[in-house]
C-alpha cells in the first residue's frame, strides 16, 4: 500500500492508474477509522481496481474549534486498517497544501438540502465538506467515491454537488454499520465513557421505537419526535440538537410522515455530538427495546 502526502504525488499516482486503464474508487475519511470505514473500503473494492483512502481532518468543516482540536487522531492504526482492508493507497494531505495562505475558494450547495438539520445546527459545515470533497476529487480523479449513509445529509449534498458540477465521479452510498448494541459507528464514539455510551443508546432506541410507532399507524411527526425525546431526555448531560421528520422527496420537513420519510436526529451526550437516522419504512435498528 502506498502512503502519499504531497498533492503532486497523489495526482501522479492516480494518473498512472488511469493511464493503465485501472478504475479508481475513493473513500474520503477524517481518520480515527472503525469498522464503518472498513465497510466503505470493502464496498469500494467491489467497484474498482484500486482503492484510495484519504485521511484528512478538514478544518473548514468544523464550526467549533474545540471540536476540531478534540477530533481523534490515530494515523498508525488507521494505516494498518487500510492495509488490512486492501486499500492500494492512502493519501494524507497537509493543510499547508490544501488551504495555503490566501486560500479563498469555496463550494456550496444551496436549497432544501442545505437549509435544515446539520446545515442549520452547524453553520458552514457543508460548505467546508463540499469544498474539501471537491478538492480531494480533483486530485484523485476517481471513477467512484463511497460515502456512509449514517451521514445521510452529507451523502445527499455531495451526490448533488458531484452531479451539478459534472465532476465525473459516481457517488455511492453504503449502509450504516452499527455496534452490536445498536449504536451507529462513529469516530466520535471513542470519546464516550461507558456511562455516556449507555446514555447514547437512547438515540438508536428512540429512533427504533418511533419507527415501530410509525409502522403501527402513528404518522404525526411531532409524536414520533416525542418518542425519541423521551428516550434521551431522561438522562442528565443529554441535549437534542435537532430531531426532525424529513421526506426524501424534496428533502422537506414533513408534518405527517409517510414511507418516503426519515426521522433524523443529532444529540449531545456529555458534550459529544452524535447523529443518526432511521428510514421510517426501512428495517429495524437492531437495538434492545423493552
Ligand atoms: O464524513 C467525513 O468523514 C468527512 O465529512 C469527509 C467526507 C471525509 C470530508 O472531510
Amino acid at each position: 500500500m502506498d502512503v502519499i502526502a504531497p498533492v503532486a504525488d497523489m495526482r501522479a499516482w492516480s494518473r498512472q492508474q488511469l493511464t493503465a486503464g485501472r478504475r479508481i474508487a475513493f473513500v474520503p475519511t477524517m481518520g480515527a477509522l472503525h469498522r464503518g470505514h472498513i465497510s466503505l473500503i470493502e464496498k469500494a473494492r467491489t467497484l474498482a481496481d484500486a482503492v484510495v483512502v484519504s485521511i484528512y481532518v478538514n478544518p473548514t468543516q468544523f464550526d467549533n474549534p474545540e471540536d476540531l482540536a478534540k477530533y481523534p487522531k490515530t494515523l498508525e492504526a488507521d494505516l494498518a486498517m487500510c492495509r488490512e482492508a486492501g486499500a492500494a493507497a492512502v493519501w494524507t494531505p497537509e493543510t499547508a497544501e490544501m488551504y495555503p495562505d490566501g486560500y479563498c475558494t469555496f463550494v456550496e450547495v444551496v436549497g432544501p438540502l442545505s437549509d435544515k438539520l446539520c446545515a442549520v445546527a452547524r453553520p458552514g459545515h457543508f460548505r467546508g465538506v463540499c469544498t474539501v470533497v471537491t478538492k480531494l476529487l480533483a486530485v484523485v480523479r476517481p471513477d467512484v467515491a463511497v460515502f456512509g449513509q449514517k451521514d445521510l445529509q452529507q451523502a445527499l449534498i455531495v451526490s448533488r454537488m458531484a452531479g451539478d458540477l459534472n465532476l465525473g465521479t459516481e457517488i455511492v452510498v453504503a449502509p450504516t454499520v452499527r455496534d452490536p448494541d445498536g449504536l451507529a459507528m462513529s469516530s466520535r464514539n471513542r470519546r464516550l465513557s461507558p456511562e455516556s455510551r449507555a446514555k447514547a443508546l437512547g438515540l438508536p432506541r428512540g429512533l427504533e421505537l418511533a419507527r415501530q410507532a410509525y409502522r403501527a399507524g402513528q404518522v404525526t411527526s411531532m409524536k414520533l419526535i416525542e418518542i425519541v425525546a423521551e428516550e434521551l431526555l431522561v438522562h442528565e448531560g443529554v441535549d437534542i440538537d435537532y430531531c426532525d421528520v424529513v421526506s426524501l422527496k424534496g428533502f422537506a420537513e414533513a408534518e405527517h410522515a409517510d414511507d418516503a420519510c426519515v426521522l433524523a436526529a443529532a444529540v449531545f451526550v456529555d458534550g459529544v455530538r452524535l447523529i443518526d437516522h432511521v428510514p421510517l419504512a426501512g428495517h429495524a435498528i437492531p437495538v434492545k427495546v423493552d
